[in-house]
């Protein structure tokens, strides 16, 4: 894990870090051919489960589908989210963190920042857990989806916030939705990478979720790049497949189970 980490970390001002997000072990196993980290993200709340916002999903279902991915990774690093409300104070942070690496073996895990909670990044990277930081948009801790950094006070002040998560011993951090200026400003001052989803090429990484760039989620804003139409495909053979179990013409002969032997 050590390895897999100060891999990335050299990357800064090298080359770029790729990113996406997995819920699943099937998504993880094609990721973990081609992207340094994989990130178990709470996005899966609306994603995957339907829910208005991230608040909802619990650290039980975050350990389930990380436990998933798990099976998916050889060798990406794999990040695990803590959900809202499972890092509010130093011992249920300690407490869920530990158990969130005990029962996934992922390699780290990422927090959102409220502005506050630099102590508890401090305090779990002095017991050896590493930690990724997350500013800008942060779903658990703001309502208003909307471009942050804009203007000479935002940006101190997200400069700032980037700075103190560094100071607590965060290995990246992750820029959601923050103005191109300001997130190359943070990248510069930062010694450690920034992973951006939404804030511009100069970010020492990207991150996008998966469903979306797959063009499964339907959720596709402007800095969502559509790489396929998975939906459109998927639908395509759904359609066939419910087409030829009525014309009878699926299953055919070389689908049928071989009537005087056991084995397939
Ligand atoms: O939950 C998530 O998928 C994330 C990414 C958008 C960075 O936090």
């Amino acid at each position: 894990m050590r390895i897999k980490l100060k891999k990335i970390l050299l990357k800064k001002n090298k080359s770029k870090i790729v990113s996406l997000t997995a819920y699943s072990k099937n998504i993880a196993k094609i990721l973990d051919k081609y992207v340094d980290i994989v990130l178990v993200g709470d996005s899966m709340a609306n994603v995957l489960y339907g829910y208005k916002n991230t608040h909802t999903i619990d650290l039980n279902r975050m350990i389930h589908h990380a436990s998933s991915v798990k099976q998916g990774i050889k060798n990406s690093l794999l990040v695990v989210d803590m959900p809202k409300g499972s890092y509010n104070n130093i011992n249920s942070a300690v407490k869920n963190v530990k158990l969130v690496m005990r029962k996934t073996k992922c390699d780290a895990i990422k927090l959102e920042s409220n502005k506050k909670n630099y102590k508890i990044i401090k305090i779990l990277t002095e017991n050896k857990i590493p930690v990724m930081g997350h500013i800008g948009y942060t779903p658990q801790f703001k309502k208003k989806f909307k471009v942050e950094g804009v203007g000479k006070i935002e940006t101190k002040s997200l400069l700032k916030e980037a700075m103190m998560i560094e100071k607590a011993g965060a290995f990246s951090i992750v820029l959601e939705c923050i103005a191109p200026q300001t997130a190359k400003l943070i990248t510069k001052k930062l010694k450690i990478p920034t992973i951006g989803i939404g804030s511009s090429v100069y970010c020492d990484g990207q991150v996008l979720v998966t469903d979306d760039m797959l063009g499964l989620s339907g959720f596709y804003p402007k800095f969502v790049k559509k790489y396929i139409n998975l939906n459109r495909i998927i639908e395509k053979a759904v359609k066939k497949y419910t087409r030829e179990v009525k014309q009878i013409k699926f299953p055919v002969k070389k689908n049928f189970l071989n009537g005087t032997k056991r084995r397939y």
